[in-house]
């Protein structure tokens, strides 16, 4: 079974706007479970924009919700990865400045920091997982550095694929990555960008086994959800 983690990262970005505590993202974390998702993902960034460290101990308290913690490899975060224990840790780079992660991590400059990392983690029984580029290089350096699984960014396909570009080159670089990440006993996962259209494409490498998705499921979840949420409201209006 290909598997369909759900960020629900932007479910935080809602109820930040009013600084109160709806809509809240571990009822929606349990929603989602219930609703055919296999994990959930949320990424506690340094600067707290979105997801906060209540945020993480209550999800990560929940018995049903298998959890994959994005975070920076910064050893205050995985201190908190390895104080709540979710199920999975995605080690991603992080920008202050950055509106969403803009790419795959840099394992040559950030080697030491990130397999100390790794170590820590998976000697806490934390499936660890590497965002990278689609890189053969990067894909070799994670194995070396000892995580479980990589996920490949997505970004670039998305893009193209979105403005109506020719993506095929890079669709061959992403399963020519994924091909040799399976071969060298990496579970490959894929992320970022990824919306109907994207995923049909991306299907077809039959290497990657988890979809990451965030952005658009939230997003396509307000145009299914609106109806609903109308008619309520009519109702609560116009019933006597
Ligand atoms: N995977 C990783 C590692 C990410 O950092 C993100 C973005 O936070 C996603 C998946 C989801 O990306 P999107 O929100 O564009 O679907």
């Amino acid at each position: 079974m290909i598997k369909l983690g759900v960020n629900i990262d932007h479910i935080a970005t809602v109820r930040n706007a009013r600084g109160e505590d709806h809509p809240y993202p571990y009822l929606m974390a349990k929603y989602s479970m219930d609703s055919g998702a296999n994990s959930i993902t949320i990424h506690l960034r340094e600067d707290r924009r979105h997801i906060n460290d209540k945020d993480l101990k209550i999800i990560s308290s929940l018995k049903k919700v298998p959890l994959n913690l994005e975070i920076s490899s910064n050893p205050k975060m995985i201190k908190l990865a390895i104080k709540f224990k979710p199920n999975y840790v995605c080690i991603v780079p992080e920008k202050r400045q950055e509106i969403t992660t803009e790419g795959g991590l840099n394992l040559i400059k950030n080697k030491k920091k990130i397999k100390f990392a790794v170590n820590k983690l998976n000697s806490s029984s934390i499936r660890t997982s590497l965002f990278i580029n689609p890189s053969i290089k990067d894909i070799k350096l994670s194995k070396n550095i000892g995580a479980k699984c990589v996920e490949i960014h997505t970004g670039k396909i998305s893009n193209l694929v979105k403005k109506n570009k020719k993506y095929h080159k890079e669709f061959l670089n992403i399963k020519k990555c994924s091909i040799y990440a399976n071969s060298i006993g990496l579970e490959v996962h894929a992320g970022h960008g990824l919306d109907y259209k994207t995923t049909k494409i991306l299907k077809k490498i039959k290497q990657i086994k988890e979809y990451n998705i965030g952005h658009f499921i939230i997003g396509e979840s307000i145009k299914y959800g609106l109806r609903n949420v109308i008619k309520k409201f009519k109702t609560i209006l116009n019933k006597n």
